[in-house]
């Protein structure tokens, strides 16, 4: 985590830059008065509505209304976090970024020189290449011509145990930077060797376009082995590792947080409506030839929240391409639960499996650049999938199926955002679980039933309708409720249900709803009492659990936004500053998603 960035810096950068050298660099503009204008970046356009302004350092869009300061525009551009444009902004123009407070209170280390050490690697295997006639050979063979070695920087890691080492670990600075890269391993005996050897690399790069890591493809020697090169695991000989072996976790390099080509995507699309997510390097790099520069891969490792965060950030649509097989099915539904929660209305997600024994790389190449995107075209959008996936090996035709169906997706749909897509999927549960799902011999529940989807609306009334079903669970909450920060239609309802609850231990439902008998709301909580009766206890306290997290988080977000709007256009006051210091320890601090 970063520390805040001082107010004063921030105006002292927006002071140093011009707004019209930045957009220049990346939109050409042509002098209009007094004005520079272009076709706008960020909407399609025939005649040019952009209009720069020197004077009054902004951009602003007469189409669609895009408009904001530098930063705000290397943001929308570059697709950058607030942070990290005003760091982009700040070595432009050479000034170095100070911060204040914040979680971390170690002094940042200075990374410039790791970063030179790999972006110095990667030419020296960029060199190495063309001496090597195996790894020309195998480029060949696998289809990539010079313009996509060249842009992807492909490499080549020579065999012996010094190469890295002797062009550029010439001092023990060197050595030690070499290896806080994860360029070098060390042997038992302290010795330094090159973690890759005879491997095709693959240099990964980060969202500003630096190299931090790299992935390195086995290569065969021709007269070894089985000829067919590209075949898949049998080439990975035992003594020679992995298939593919990928730089370990560095300072600057997180697997987890990094996708293979996000950078060479946002290079190729100012506006990407759709990002493809493969499994491979060569399946992105096929892809990107066959022009569809449209694909990042995950390095070796299952999709997490901060993937589907980063693809979203990139596009609207995302489409994760996987193996039909068992194993690829595992890895979508991985993928799925990593994308649930950053599921905002306007965000979509589709699987597309692909068939046996094919990689997009494969497929691609026989079906070219119209095949593969008629494939895209028709990946299934994740409801379908989701719904498929769950009913996978329930009985939908009979009661105790559609049951157990709902009892599998309704902690699932709870933790999608609160909006739209999450009363939809709610909605298609009922359609596919039907109200048997719910099934009591007591009409009053049954006529319950008839309106779940408002029992599903708003986290809100979730939250009330599972403490209706078990009021004990009010113990459970601290107090001060942080949930109050929320400042939804019903948070003080909740607020007071459970302050009823903790106040009469042993309360039952029933009960709790009775001291409602004479408030307006009492309609209400009878039925979304009727329609939190189905369902495990444990289950509920879950849900019931992450539904409160989730009113707090979404408080703490919205108040974030608030604040960091207002910083752009002008600075905070001293509470408002120390009260955005708090919300970025509180954003730090949830047991949300480790690692
Ligand atoms: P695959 O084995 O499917 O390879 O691994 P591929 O991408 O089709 O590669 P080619 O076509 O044989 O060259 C898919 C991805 O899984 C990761 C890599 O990111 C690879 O691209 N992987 C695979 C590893 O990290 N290590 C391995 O040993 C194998
Ligand atoms: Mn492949």
């Amino acid at each position: 985590m970063r520390g805040l960035i001082p107010d004063s810096f921030i105006d002292e950068l927006l002071a140093r830059v011009d707004i019209v050298d930045v957009i220049e660099r990346r939109v050409p503009l042509k002098k209009a008065g007094r004005e520079w204008t272009a076709c706008c970046p960020f909407h399609d356009e025939r005649t040019p509505s952009f209009y720069v302004s020197p004077a009054k350092q902004f951009f602003h869009c007469f189409g669609c209304g895009a408009h904001g300061s530098a930063i705000k525009f290397l943001m929308d551009y570059e697709r950058l976090e607030f942070p990290d444009a005003v760091e982009e902004l700040a070595q432009s123009v050479g000034l170095a970024v100070p911060r204040e407070g914040g979680r971390d209170e170690r002094p940042r280390e200075d990374k410039t020189d790791l970063y030179a050490l790999l972006d110095a690697s990667a030419s020296w295997y960029q060199e190495q290449l063309p001496k090597n006639a195996e790894t020309q050979a195998y480029c060949r063979k696998r289809g990539l011509d010079a313009k996509t070695i060249a842009d992807f920087r492909l490499g080549w890691a020579p065999a012996g145990y010094d190469g890295v080492i002797k062009a550029l670990g010439n001092s023990p600075r060197r050595m030690e930077l070499l290896t806080e890269a994860g360029m070098v391993s060390s042997g038992e005996r302290g010795s330094k060797y090159d973690r890759f050897r005879e491997r095709l690399m693959f240099p990964i790069l980060d969202r500003r376009g630096r190299v931090i890591a790299f992935g390195g493809r086995i290569i065969q020697k021709s007269g070894e082995g089985s000829p067919a090169l590209d075949s898949g695991a049998q080439d990975a000989r035992k003594s020679d590792g992995p298939k593919y072996l990928n730089s370990p976790e560095t300072p600057l390099f997180h697997k987890g947080r990094e996708l293979f080509a996000l950078w060479q995507v946002k290079q190729a699309n100012a506006n990407l409506r759709r990002i493809v997510v493969v499994e491979g390097y060569m399946d992105v790099i096929a892809l990107h030839q066959a022009g569809l520069p449209i694909a990042v891969a995950t390095l070796g490792t299952a999709t997490t929240p901060e993937h589907t965060e980063l693809l979203f950030r990139a596009a609207p649509d995302v489409v994760f391409c996987f193996d039909g097989d068992r194993a690829g099915r595992a890895a979508a539904w991985k993928a799925l639960d990593a994308a649930l929660p950053r599921l905002r209305d306007g965000r979509q997600a589709y699987f597309l499996f692909l068939p046996e024994g094919e990689d997009p790389d494969t497929l691609v190449r026989q079906e070219g650049k119209g095949g593969f995107e008629q494939r895209l075209k028709n990946a299934t959008p994740l409801s379908d999938y989701f719904f498929d996936e769950l009913a996978r090996d329930v009985d939908i035709a009979s009661l105790d199926g559609r049951a157990r169906l709902a009892e599998r997706a309704r902690p699932l749909i709870a933790r999608l955002p609160d909006g739209a897509f999450r009363d939809l999927m709610a909605q298609e549960l009922e359609r596919r679980s039907g109200a048997s799902a719910r099934l009591q011999s007591d009409p009053a529940a049954h006529r319950a039933v008839q309106r779940p989807v408002a029992a599903q609306r708003s986290l809100v009334r979730s939250a009330i309708g599972l403490l209706l079903a078990q009021p004990g669970m009010a113990d459970q909450v601290e107090k001060p409720y942080r949930f109050l920060r929320l400042d939804r239609p019903g948070v003080g309802l909740l607020a007071e249900l459970l302050d009823l609850a903790r106040s009469r231990p042993g309360i039952n439902p029933a009960m709790l709803v009775e001291h409602f008998a004479e408030r307006p709301e009492y309609p209400a909580l009878q039925k979304l009492m009727a329609a939190a009766v189905v369902g495990e206890p444990e289950a509920q306290r879950t849900e019931f659990m992450d539904a409160l997290l989730r009113m707090d988080e979404q408080a703490v977000a919205l108040r974030r936004e608030t604040l960091h709007a207002k910083m752009r256009s002008g600075p905070l006051d001293d509470a408002e500053k120390a009260e955005l210091r708090e919300l970025l320890a509180a954003r730090a601090r949830p047991a949300a998603v480790p690692d």
